[in-house]
């Protein structure tokens, strides 16, 4: 029964390049746009993805040949030594980057065969993402920062929940102010609260406690697994925080590009 099922499952698959349908059994991997038996919704899937980028001294593989899959609600954390491709992993994985090869499937679709415009789409429905430099927006307010993603889906409680999450991240006495009459502590929180206020199904954040004081960086971490747990979000930190990293279910590292444990 079990093997006449899985020779369904395999002979529905005829992508001639990938030779991981063969692997009985082998649900999760395929990122085929088209194929509603492998892609499980909620899964990123990702199969030899590499970035390789062209400088003065020539060809600099950023990544390397990255197969990965995170399971939808799971927590993962992303460590390894700067400059071994962390915000580059995570840059491709949200879509705000492309691969110079290899394919990424997110929620049973293929990342890899969209154009801006859908990529755009995908990460406004799914991911909210905290930059390792923030990325606020300098003429708006802490207050308009937040409100925006929510404005911008025509949300009417766009205000009531924006001051309702940068209350819950402490900076309820800061909603009037811009991003540079703020601390790099606090422009974090409202990037964080940015990140949360849409709810999404995944997010990313790229050293999220990496300028908080410990304290306020436990706040944030009880924050991202109340997320975790409350919304089933898949959380992708990038950290060189151990307790933090000891909190995600898994870690993954890279080492020049490379994934060398997970
Ligand atoms: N667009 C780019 N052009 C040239 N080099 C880049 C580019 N993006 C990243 N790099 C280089 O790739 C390496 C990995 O970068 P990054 O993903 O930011 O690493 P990490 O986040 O682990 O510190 C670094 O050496 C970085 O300088
Ligand atoms: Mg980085």
């Amino acid at each position: 029964m079990q093997t006449q099922s899985l020779n369904n499952i395999n002979s529905t698959c005829s992508r001639q390049d990938c030779g991981i349908h063969a692997i009985p059994g082998d649900r999760h991997s395929c990122s085929r746009q088209d194929c509603g038996i492998h892609a499980i919704p909620g899964d990123i899937v990702t199969e030899k993805l590499s970035k390789s980028v062209i400088t003065s001294d020539g060809v600099l593989h950023i990544l390397s040949s990255i197969d990965l899959i995170i399971k939808s609600g799971e927590s993962i954390a992303i460590v390894g030594e700067s400059g071994s491709g962390k915000s580059t992993l995570i840059s491709l994985l949200a879509g705000l980057d492309t691969p110079t090869s290899g394919l990424i499937s997110l929620n049973g679709k293929s990342l890899t065969a969209m154009d801006e415009d859908g990529r755009a789409a995908m990460r406004n429905q799914l991911i909210g993402f905290v930059f390792q430099s923030f990325q606020l927006l300098q003429g708006l307010t802490a207050l308009e920062n937040v409100m925006l993603p929510l404005e911008l889906s025509g949300d009417k409680n766009a205000k009531a929940s924006a001051t309702a999450l940068l209350d819950r991240v402490g900076l309820s006495h800061r909603l009037s102010h811009t991003p540079q009459k703020l601390s790099g502590g606090e422009q974090q929180r409202v990037a964080l609260a940015r990140a949360f206020v849409t709810r999404p199904s995944i997010l990313f954040a790229d050293e999220p406690t990496g300028n908080l004081d410990s304290k306020t960086g436990a706040c944030i971490v009880d924050l991202l697994f109340e997320l975790n747990q409350e919304n089933n979000t898949t959380l992708i930190l990038v950290t060189h925080d151990q307790a933090l990293a000891a909190r995600c279910q898994r870690t993954i590292k890279l080492d020049a590009g490379r994934l060398v444990n997970q």
